[in-house]
């Protein structure tokens, strides 16, 4: 991984974590892809970080939009050949607070949308990229919030928490995430799959307010 620069793709990478992930890791030297949904936001949001930054790179991905997944990693393969690193980062929630008996289909689907569909098919097709690196991974951000035996444990700070449709979509990105971990080890790449849980952060998340979020104990995001 020394000898060859490291490329490093950001789902939802304009703004919240994403954002903050863009700038510390083109910092360190990474060459950075924000991966932003709507191109405006993301041309804005590497113009804030101008100053502060290295390397970043735009590309439009939508994790919903099987065509923009496709697109984006056609995109990256012509630029660039290859990819170190992709930080499936993008996520929302659907569901906050909705009781688990009359939760909507249509919300319970656009929970699984986008953390678990989109961060599936986007660890699939960037596959190839990441397979053609010297060393590889993968890093899903995931949440305490998915895990049962957090969501068991009346110590915990999940323990009255309700999503079900987000819990229950992040708990199938982390089964996802372990069974790939294992395939990547069967089949002896050198490719790492991990799922890591930031704890609450003060963003915008679940169109939270990040002031509010950080007087509740959320990380400054
Ligand atoms: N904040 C917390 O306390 C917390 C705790 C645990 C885990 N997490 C996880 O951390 C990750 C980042 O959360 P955050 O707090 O930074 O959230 P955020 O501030 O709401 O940012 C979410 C990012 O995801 C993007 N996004 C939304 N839908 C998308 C789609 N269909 N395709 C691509 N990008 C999309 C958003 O882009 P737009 O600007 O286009 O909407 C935005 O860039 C999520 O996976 C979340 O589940 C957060």
């Amino acid at each position: 991984m020394n000898t060859v620069e490291v490329i490093t793709l950001v789902t939802g990478g304009n703004r919240g974590m994403g954002l903050e992930i863009v700038k510390e890791l083109s910092q360190k030297g990474q060459h950075v892809i924000m991966g932003s949904r709507q191109l405006e936001n993301g041309r804005r949001a590497i113009e804030q970080l101008a100053t502060t930054s290295g390397k970043v790179d735009l590309v439009q991905l939508d994790v919903t939009d099987p065509a923009s997944v496709t697109r984006a990693a056609q995109t990256i393969a012509t630029k660039y050949g290859y990819l170190t690193i992709l930080i499936n980062n993008a996520g929302a929630v659907f569901d906050h607070r909705q009781s688990a008996a009359t939760v909507t289909s249509e919300n319970l689907h656009l929970d699984f949308e986008i953390n678990y569909f989109g961060l599936v098919d986007v660890s699939q097709k960037m596959l190839p990229l990441l397979k053609k690196s010297p060393q590889a991974k993968i890093i899903n951000i995931s949440s305490m919030m998915g895990s049962k035996t957090a969501a068991l444990d009346p110590q915990s700070s999940v323990y009255k928490a309700v999503a079900v449709g987000y819990q229950s979509a992040k708990a199938a990105a982390n089964m996802y995430t372990v069974q790939l971990a294992k395939e990547m080890l069967r089949e002896k790449l050198p490719i790492t799959v991990n799922a890591i849980d930031p704890g609450m952060v003060a963003t915008e998340f679940g169109s939270g307010d990040p002031e509010l979020a950080k007087k509740n104990g959320g990380h400054a995001g």
